[in-house]
């Protein structure tokens, strides 16, 4: 059974980042219903799309004042190194970690979007940041210094020291 299925409740009301989380769920969804043939073709395809759902949303944070080690982009690289240590673990023959990651995969997205994500998005639209053309209409929305964390309640000055750190 799949561990994330798109619910009303994923949906952050920026439509470019939505799609892209609807088809993280669908590929996700793909992994786990996947056979043991098919299953590290369509891992390393849930990689490469995570790679450019991150990159995508860390290029929106460097645009709108995110510092470069702010704890959302830490997330995302850490999820990504474990994702490829999965993939190093089934070309060697061991699916049952794949398996096992899809499985938590699931509640971490949920998590993930409904904080992290959910945070960048508020923070987009309260700039006036148009992700398809770059443009923020309201460039004195932006903060004064470089936003360390996440920018929404995880933002606590623990999450600071550990981005720093
Ligand atoms: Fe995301
Ligand atoms: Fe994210």
């Amino acid at each position: 059974m799949a561990s994330l299925e798109w619910t009303p409740a994923l949906v952050l009301d920026l439509p470019v980042m939505d799609a892209v989380h609807e088809e993280f769920v669908a590929l996700l969804g793909q992994v786990e219903a996947a056979d043991d043939a098919q299953l590290c073709a369509l891992w390393d395809e849930l990689i490469t799309h995570t790679q450019h759902h991150f990159d995508q949303e860390d290029h929106w944070m460097q645009t709108t004042g995110f510092a470069t080690g702010n704890c959302h982009s830490q997330q995302h690289k850490v999820v990504l190194a474990v994702m490829r240590e999965g993939a190093a673990k089934g070309a060697q023959g061991d699916l049952d970690t794949i398996r096992h990651m899809a499985a938590e995969l699931g509640p971490w997205f949920s998590h993930h979007a409904q904080n992290m994500d959910a945070a960048l998005a508020l923070h987009m639209r309260r700039a006036g940041f148009d992700p398809v053309s770059g443009e923020v209409l309201m460039p004195e929305a932006l903060p004064a210094e470089p936003i360390t964390g996440c920018g929404g309640a995880c933002s606590t000055s623990e999450d600071k020291e550990e981005a720093i750190a």
